[in-house]
């Protein structure tokens, strides 16, 4: 073979690896214009060391680790106001969790999911960094790409829908496993109206992460601040105008109600 015949030879070989290069950036474009037009639902999940296997534990996932711990750190050293209920409800909280992570439990993420509402989930993150409980802000901001945003109700009011989701942290759905304790968040857009709700069998309890919301129209909370919940105690949230607010939750109850727990909203009381 002449000179100019590998030189001709060589021509080509470099003309296809561009029409390849070529094809790959145009199929690139079209995906991602497709990312845009379709609604906020991940349709490319992102892949965590634990898909690829089940049974992956909480000590070969750092960042759950740490945001286990982070929960841990709320129940422990949030204060309970002089609150015998609060202070026994932070204690099996807090006696829950050290239980996985002395069981070194296992994590099984949940399919990645995104709600409208999440578009406001880099502002909560962002305030919460600047807050009173910037570790657990940060924790979560590490685990935030894993997270599955719920709504969890069979019917989800139509103003809701764009205003509110729900991800969990630990329970008996995981992603961190658990029957005994169920450990989320919750985040609201500035300005949402979370409707009267109970929890049969439940207590729960949130924390203010991020922004400020008012229960019941009985105070105002901000980061640092629990709003405790006993079993039927009928609460709706209000979300200040201007910020999102994202709050931790905490529900202890018996196996069975932990699994089993319905989401309803009650229409009794606005
Ligand atoms: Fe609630």
């Amino acid at each position: 073979m002449s000179e100019q015949d590998r030189r001709g030879k060589g021509a080509s070989c470099d003309m296809a690896a561009f029409l390849l290069r070529l094809g790959a950036y145009f199929a690139q474009g079209t995906h991602r214009k497709h990312c845009l037009m379709t609604p906020p639902v991940d349709p490319d999940p992102v892949q965590t060391p634990a898909d690829a296997q089940t049974g992956n534990r909480l000590q070969s996932l750092p960042d759950w680790n740490y945001m286990l711990r982070e929960c841990d750190e709320l129940y422990r050293f949030l204060p309970a106001g002089g609150s015998d209920k609060i202070a026994s409800h932070q204690r099996k909280v807090r006696e829950a969790i050290s239980r996985l992570l002395r069981a070194n439990a296992i994590v099984s993420p949940q399919p990645r999911a995104l709600k409208p509402v999440t578009a406001h989930l880099r502002r909560a993150l962002d305030e919460g960094r600047q807050g009173a409980l910037a570790p657990a802000v940060r924790a979560l901001d590490a685990i935030s790409p894993y997270l599955s945003w719920q709504w969890g109700y069979e019917k989800v009011p139509k103003g809701l829908q764009n205003s509110y989701a729900y991800a969990e942290l630990a329970g008996p759905s995981g992603p961190i496993q658990s029957d005994e304790i169920i450990l989320g968040v919750v985040l609201f857009a500035p300005k949402c109206t979370y409707p009267a709700h109970a929890h049969r069998g439940i207590t729960e309890s949130y924390v203010c992460l991020s922004g400020a919301v008012s229960e019941n129209h009985q105070g105002v909370y901000v980061p640092g601040s629990m709003i405790f919940n006993p079993p039927d105690h009928l609460h709706r949230i209000t979300v200040g105008v201007r910020e999102p607010a994202l709050l931790a939750y905490a529900w202890i109850g018996a196996k069975e109600d932990l699994r089993d727990q319905k989401m309803v909203f009650t229409r009794t009381r606005k």
